[in-house]
């Protein structure tokens, strides 16, 4: 059976700091003992998006291998995480956008509580109001909505951009990466954890 990803994450359990692969994630007051310079402060607020998930793991991750861009998309934003840690590794903007207001409102919070509001744009009207390409766009979500946003996704990619895309249960990874290949995109790295998937995309163009 396939897990659901909504609901499946609220930022309960994250009580104290942890890292994936180096960069660090820590509720609000409690700072890790370690000296960090790449982390964040998150109050997941009910939304998800405080990094205990395998889903945001594996995009942190992939962000992490990445070199810095000019701009990143991040769509399905939950508590603005994976545009916030881009920022910090180097990415100079991001835009931030999700269908739950209430999320919207938690990725302004965190990025105001990490000194990032002045690089973050939030976009309130959605993927078809982003009228520009970006050189790497990032979606977490589930595997229904990464088909069902598929074409839109591709019409804001620039030439030479990544998509990382993640939320992708084994048994539609099949399915998933079909879609992706069919509408003109090579395949890049991928990598899994728990069941769960994340694919890197590249235009062909
Ligand atoms: C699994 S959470 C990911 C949150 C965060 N990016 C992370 O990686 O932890 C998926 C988010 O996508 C949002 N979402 C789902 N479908 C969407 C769509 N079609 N357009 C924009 N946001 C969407 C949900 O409201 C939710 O906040």
């Amino acid at each position: 059976m396939t897990p659901s990803l909504v609901d499946a994450e609220d930022g309960a359990d994250f009580d104290a700091p942890f890292n994936i692969a180096g960069f660090w994630l820590w509720p609000v007051g409690s700072a890790p003992a370690v000296r960090t310079e790449l982390g964040l402060e998150l109050d997941p607020g009910g939304v998800f998006g405080s990094g205990l998930h395998p889903t945001t793991q594996l995009c942190l991750e992939r962000l992490l291998e990445l070199p810095p861009a000019a701009c990143i998309l991040d769509v399905g934003t939950g508590t603005g995480i994976l545009a916030l840690a881009a920022l910090q590794l180097g990415v100079e903007r991001a835009v931030l956008l999700d269908l739950d207001p209430r999320a919207l409102e938690v990725a302004a919070l965190n990025a105001a509580r990490n000194g990032l509001s002045e690089r973050v744009e939030i976009e309130p009207d959605g993927l078809r109001a982003v009228a520009r390409r970006f050189p790497r766009v990032v979606a977490n979500m589930p595997s229904a909505e990464l088909i069902e946003i598929a074409p839109a996704l591709i019409r804001v990619l620039g030439s030479g951009a990544d998509l990382v895309l993640s939320g992708i249960y084994e048994a539609q990874l099949e399915e998933v990466r079909g879609v992706y290949r069919n509408l003109g995109l090579r395949t890049g790295l991928e990598s899994t954890r728990a069941g769960w998937h994340c694919l890197e995309f590249w235009p062909s163009w």
